[in-house]
Order: structure tokens, then sequence, then C-alpha cells
């Protein structure tokens, strides 16, 4: 049982990328819910049919509204149904989304469909700059709201495996701190990434050689690997005022892997004998 401080009270929001209990967002949803935060949960249309969200919904007290996070349309739509359900203006969002059909299908980095590496870029990435767009053109964020978006260290460093995730999730970063200027400067609103270890979600999975990714990253990090309810936690403290400073940041929620050159674990296991 987790402790909860009311740390979100009174506050609105809207969580994307809840698809399944293992999902990072899914467990942020109940961590929010546990704070006080009330919030729409949203996901694409096509995730939606597995139905898994509902129970969510239901735990919560949320309301589910579908959108494809590429379509303008449907982020107008969510965000203008969110603030009347929710009564009244947002104070945070969560945006939990990723998928790279090179990935999913096994295609190499230096063999790339194009169609797809940009389908991956526009769901991964733009996403994030069309659903921030959305918001501040509706005026829909309440002064020292909070966003944040979900990213991972192969923006900085060669993970290979990872494909062309690492280039969406530099996208992903740089818009961050691009939009989170003109939030920050129009609206008192923060904008801030985490970049979260390696976690068994329906995507972390579907990077080839995860299980191998996930270990080396456990005997690599003094801390060990950043579980889901760990970042779900680590979020809710960006969604409350309690970090109303914070921007243009990314965030590394990761046990100290990121500043970690060699560990003795590690050491162990490639010396012989
Ligand atoms: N799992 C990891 O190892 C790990 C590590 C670092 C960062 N992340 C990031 O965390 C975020 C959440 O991923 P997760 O690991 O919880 O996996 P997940 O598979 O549970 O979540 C990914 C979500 O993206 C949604 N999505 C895909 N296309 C969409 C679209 N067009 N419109 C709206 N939603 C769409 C999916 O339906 C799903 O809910 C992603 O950004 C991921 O890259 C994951």
């Amino acid at each position: 049982m987790t402790m909860s401080y009311n740390l979100l009270k009174g506050k609105r929001g809207i969580i994307f990328g809840a698809l399944d209990p293992n999902s990072i967002a899914w467990i942020t949803a109940e961590r929010v819910h546990e704070e006080g935060g009330k919030f729409v949960l949203s996901n694409a249309p096509i995730a939606m049919r597995m139905g898994q969200i509902n129970e969510l919904a239901e735990k919560t007290g949320s309301q589910v509204i579908a959108a494809d996070a590429t379509s303008e349309e449907d982020l107008e739509n969510l965000v203008k149904k969110s603030v009347e359900i929710l009564g009244g203006k947002l104070d945070f969002i969560l945006h939990s989304i990723g998928m790279s059909i090179n990935v999913r299908k096994g295609r190499a980095y230096t063999d790339q469909k194009y169609d797809w590496t940009q389908k991956g870029t526009d769901v991964s990435a733009m996403s994030f700059h069309k659903v921030m767009q959305t918001l501040y053109k509706n005026n829909a964020m309440n002064e020292w709201g909070s966003i944040v978006a979900l990213t991972y260290m192969a923006a900085q460093r060669v993970f290979p495996d990872y494909n062309d995730m690492a280039d969406n999730k530099a996208l992903l970063e740089s818009i961050a701190r691009s939009f989170g200027y003109f939030f920050g400067r129009d609206k008192n609103v923060r904008v801030n990434t985490i970049s979260q270890s390696p976690t068994p979600t329906t995507a972390g999975k579907g990077v080839k050689g995860f299980d191998g990714f996930i270990s080396y990253a456990e005997k690599m990090s003094p801390l060990g690997n950043a579980t889901a309810l760990d970042c779900a936690n680590y979020t809710v403290s960006l969604f409350s005022d309690l970090t109303k400073r914070v921007t243009l940041q990314n965030l590394f929620n990761d046990g100290g892997f990121s500043n970690m050159g060699v560990s003795d674990a590690v050491m162990d296991m490639v010396t012989e004998n």
C-alpha cells in the first residue's frame, strides 16, 4: 500500500497511454487518484478496443475519451470535453505514448522503412507538440500547471536495439524544452520529461533483447532500475505544487544509471576468472 499525501487535491488533468495494468500511465493514474487528482483517461481508439481501460476508469472514477494523439481534431475534442467534464481548466497532463513500427516489425536501424519511421515520429514525438499546442491555443491549462512526457536515455546515448525510437525521444525532449519556454513565459505552466529505466510494459518488451537490456541496467545502477510505480511517484511530485519552478528539464528516474561508467556487478560479468 502506497502512502498518500493529498498532493493533488483539487487538481484536474488528462492521462494519456494507459493500455493495461503494466502501463506506466495506468500506475500513474492510480497514484494520481490516491493523491486526490481528478482526470480524464485517453488512448488511441484502437487500443481501447481491448477494453481494459474501462476497469481503470471505474476504479478511479474517471471518464475515458478516445483520441489518436496524431489527430489535431481528436485532441481538440479531447481537451474541450475534458475541461467540461472536470469542471474547469487543467492542472496536469501526462503524455505516455510511444510506438515504432520499425521496432515492432524488426527492421534494423540501417534498413528503415521511412513511412514507418515517419509514423513512429508522429506518434511518439510530434504528438507531444500537438497535445501542447491544443492546450495552449484553447487556453486550457491553469497557471502553475504541469506537463510531463516520458522518455528514455537512448536520446543521449547509443542503445542499438532502441532503433528509431532513439531519434523520436531526442525530438520529444527537444519539444519539451521549446514548447516549455512559451508555456512558461505565457501561462506559467511547466514542461518536463522523465527519462525512465527500462520497464516491463507492452512498449518496453517490444524492444529486441529487452531482457538483457533490463538486467544490464539493473546491474549497472546503484539503486537498481526504477519501477513503473517509482515513475508514477516522481510524476505525482512533478504535478504537485512542490516542484513549481522545475521546468525545461529532462529528469532521470533511473537508479543512477545515466551517470555510471561501470559497476562491480558488470565488471564481475565481463572479467574472466
Ligand atoms: N517501458 C520502458 O522500458 C520505457 C522506458 C522509458 C520510457 N518509456 C516510455 O513510457 C511511455 C509509456 O510506455 P509504457 O512503457 O507504459 O508502454 P505501454 O505500451 O503500456 O504504453 C504506450 C501507450 O502508447 C499508446 N499509443 C500508441 N499509439 C498511440 C496513438 N496514436 N495515440 C494515442 N496513444 C497511442 C498505446 O496505446 C499505449 O497505451 C512511452 O513514451 C515509452 O516510450 C518506456
